[in-house]
């Protein structure tokens, strides 16, 4: 019942004060237990001296389970930095503690060579990039140039030190067809050994959202509940509509349509675009279409704008870590509740005291 009242209590702060005092006013996070493990991967062999040997490919997982801890597990899947769910723009608090502080098991994933798990079985480089900080300023949606700031964007922009931050905080990532497949095989496996709990739900980015799809149509259980995936750049789609593959990293991806209509059994997928993101734009047409191409087989996918949807204005890339991301959580919110997601692990036991 407390649950209910804290919930009230998030929404009567949300007008009167920042999301920072809204947070502090909450009071502390209190886990059960925090971990992590690596799973899926290989073991390859020196070609000429085959006891020696390389563990690789791996993905990571980083947890934190809440004292008193709701069924649904967020898995939250990133493009490149685990950074982005953790703190909002400002250093605020991030989806990770906002979900935490909701009961909800908080998983941080780094697929295969990104993040924790780059431990590859192939060689690697990194390239710096002079126009890295460049591209990532428009990417992200922040402006249409370089310190051309959207007017209104949920983004601290006198502040240097937050635009600072969010660009050094990456990894290499590797937009290549291969690491989707990579990423998705070991997620897959994760995902269907139990060890992430029976309700899995990703909250993904940009190149997370196709490989969170991939994911899906490669798992066998059904632990996979539900997508949410902010602004996904690449989809999936059934080889049964005349789509043709990229050859890329973001897709299209076209798989057989039984491993397609896995993604109608999941109970809910979010696409979910921000500010600046036309009706004509190659991603959100396809999100329109894999939305309908799911729903077609009876699932429940939906497209998103959180400006003409849902009244927020001024989102980025990475609308979960803007400054309005109390509002963007939510609309989590209302979509874990309005698909039968926010159970409690314990209310069963407690229908029974
Ligand atoms: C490893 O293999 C080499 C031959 O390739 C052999 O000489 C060596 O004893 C082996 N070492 C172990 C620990 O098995
Ligand atoms: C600016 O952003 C940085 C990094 O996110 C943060 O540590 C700092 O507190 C912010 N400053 C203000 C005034 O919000
Ligand atoms: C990595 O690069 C080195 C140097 O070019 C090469 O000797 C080695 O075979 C490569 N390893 C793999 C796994 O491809
Ligand atoms: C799912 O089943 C198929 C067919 O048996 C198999 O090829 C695939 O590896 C399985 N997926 C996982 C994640 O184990
Ligand atoms: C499939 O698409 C290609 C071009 O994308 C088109 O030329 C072809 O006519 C289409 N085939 C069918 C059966 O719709
Ligand atoms: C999308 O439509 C706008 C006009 O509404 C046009 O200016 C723009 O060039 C179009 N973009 C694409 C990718 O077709």
């Amino acid at each position: 019942m407390w649950i209910h009242l804290g919930t009230a209590l998030l929404l009567a702060f949300t007008s009167t004060t920042t999301a920072e005092d809204e947070s502090r006013s909450l009071g502390p996070i209190t886990l059960l237990e925090s971990g992590g493990f690596n799973i899926g991967g290989k073991k390859i062999s020196h070609p000429s001296f085959p006891n020696q040997t390389l563990s690789c490919d791996h993905g990571y997982l980083e947890y934190f389970i809440p004292w008193h801890q709701r069924k649904t597990n967020l898995v939250m899947w990133h493009s490149s930095s685990t950074q982005v769910w953790q703190n909002r723009w400002d250093g605020g608090p991030g989806f990770k503690d906002l979900f935490l502080r909701r009961d909800y098991p908080v998983w941080l994933w780094e697929g295969p060579r990104i993040g924790r798990a780059n431990w590859g079985c192939e060689n690697m480089t990194y390239q710096p990039s002079f126009f890295s900080d460049n591209a990532n300023f428009a990417a992200w949606n922040l402006g249409p140039y370089y310190k051309q700031w959207w007017p209104g964007v949920q983004f601290p922009t006198d502040n240097d030190t937050a635009w600072r931050q969010a660009t050094s905080n990456r990894y290499v990532e590797f937009d290549t067809a291969a690491n989707v497949e990579l990423h998705s095989d070991a997620a897959a496996i994760a995902a269907d050994s139990g060890k992430i709990g029976t309700d899995i739900v990703y909250l993904t980015n940009s190149a997370g959202g196709l490989r969170a799809m991939m994911t899906t149509t490669k798992a066998n259980g059904t632990n996979i509940k539900g997508i949410v995936a902010y602004e996904s750049i690449g989809y999936v789609f059934p080889d049964n509509v005349n789509i043709t593959a990229g050859n890329g990293g973001f897709g299209p991806f076209v798989v057989p349509l039984e491993r397609f209509k896995k993604l109608a059994k999941v109970q809910g997928i979010q696409f979910i675009w921000g500010d600046h993101r036309p009706e004509n734009s190659t991603f959100v047409q396809q999100s329109r279409l894999c939305a309908s191409l799911i729903n077609k087989y009876g699932g429940n996918a939906k497209v998103v704008k959180l400006a003409e949807d849902e009244g927020l204005t001024g989102s980025t890339h990475i609308a979960f870590a803007d400054m309005d991301n109390g509002k963007v959580a939510g609309l989590l919110d209302g979509f874990l509740e309005s698909n039968g997601l926010d159970g409690y692990q314990d209310d069963e036991e407690q229908k029974i005291k």
